[in-house]
């Protein structure tokens, strides 16, 4: 039994959102203590075997923290000493916006999942930018989530990715360009070609290397092969597959599945993990996979699925702060039984 265990029942007990804060703030208020060095020392595995190179950083692990669970950019040093190896922070937007709502997230506990339409609630690219050149960042990459400002119109979004990118760009390792929440109105029709072209092109002019795009597992298939017909036109950088969705697979048993917004956690690991295949079978760029990851195995699926590196959110709610840990020595034993020397080698054995 964890010290999770113990706690998860009081966070549980309280509305998602607050439980999130409670997290947060405890992760805030130990960062730069010793209780931080303490976590490192439990946490992070140092392992040559796990420390993998993609679109030109360097990671000490594969396993990172998706987007949307340190929006505002105040939690980097902690995570990584929680062991993940990267920390996308974000989505920020040029307009500091208060999101939808609330409530606006909800656990689906029998399902290990999570529905949010938190509608980028955050402090906006000139705080977080601020936030960001003060910051003692960690050793690991950072990335920065971009969403588009909720009252700027479609047509002018590419100069609304591009301030946050200006205000905050110089001081992250890699920039995500995202057009696939599904909580900004309209804004999943930027995965278009015309619409995505100029929104990247833009931000490509603005200096953002290395560049990424986050795509949504509901793109249907012939709009998954535009959206990377212009990756590889642009040379991006890499592609995160994927967001949340919008469909609530069949199996769904928790109530929460009736509240509109975008689903993540086990229940969409599979999809993710197709997705992954999906993008990585048709373009030579490295691909982030992400969603539903919560153990090694589903770590290892998608690693083998094509993806250079993983993130998670939901699983920290359900698992809890040692996630990373256990995922990173379960990767270990998972390449010590198939015969790889390094992470590297296991990446797209299934394609
Ligand atoms: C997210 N996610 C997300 N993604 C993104 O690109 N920008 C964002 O601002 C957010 N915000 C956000 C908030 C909340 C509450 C959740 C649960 C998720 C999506 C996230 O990065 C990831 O793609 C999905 O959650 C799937 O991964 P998991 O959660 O199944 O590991």
């Amino acid at each position: 039994m964890s010290l999770y265990d113990v706690v998860r029942p009081a966070l549980f007990a309280l509305p998602a959102e607050t439980a999130h804060g409670v997290g947060t703030s405890l992760l805030r208020a130990t960062q730069g203590t010793p209780v931080e060095r303490v976590a490192c020392e439990r946490l992070r595995v140092d392992d040559a075997r796990l420390a993998t190179t993609a679109f030109g950083q360097s990671f000490p692990n594969p396993v990172g923290v998706a987007a949307g669970f340190d929006k505002n950019a105040e939690l980097p040093g902690m995570l990584a000493a929680l062991g993940f190896g990267h920390v996308e922070v974000g989505g920020v937007t040029a307009e500091r916006q208060p999101g939808n709502p609330k409530p606006r997230m909800f656990r689906l506990r029998e399902d290990r999942a999570i529905v949010n339409r938190m509608g980028f609630n955050n402090h906006g690219a000139d705080v977080v930018g601020n936030r960001l050149s003060r910051a003692a960042l960690p050793g690991v990459p950072v990335g920065l989530n971009i969403g588009k400002s909720k009252v700027t119109p479609l047509d002018e979004a590419p100069d609304d990715y591009r301030y946050t990118f200006e205000r905050c760009g110089e001081w992250v390792d890699y920039s995500v360009v995202n057009v696939s929440s599904p909580n900004t109105p309209g804004l999943r029709e930027l995965q278009h070609r015309d619409a995505l072209e100029a929104i990247l092109g833009t931000l490509l002019d603005a200096g953002a290397r290395p560049l990424l795009v986050k795509l949504s597992p509901d793109l249907p298939e012939a709009a998954v092969e535009e959206a990377l017909a212009v990756v590889d036109d642009l040379a991006l950088d890499g592609v995160i597959a994927t967001n949340t969705t919008t469909s609530r697979p069949a199996s769904l048993r928790s109530p929460e599945q009736a509240e509109r917004g975008g689903l993540s956690g086990k229940p969409i690991e599979h999809t993710a993990t197709g997705f992954v295949k999906f993008v990585a079978r048709r373009t030579d760029v490295p691909v982030v996979g992400v969603g539903g990851v919560s153990d090694a195995d589903g770590a290892y699926a998608k690693i083998r699925a094509g993806a250079d590196v993983v993130q998670l959110y939901t699983a920290l709610v359900y698992e809890g702060p040692t996630v990373a840990r256990d995922i990173n020595r379960g990767l270990l034993e998972r390449l010590e039984s198939d015969g790889f020397d390094h992470v590297s080698e296991a990446v797209g054995v299934d394609l």
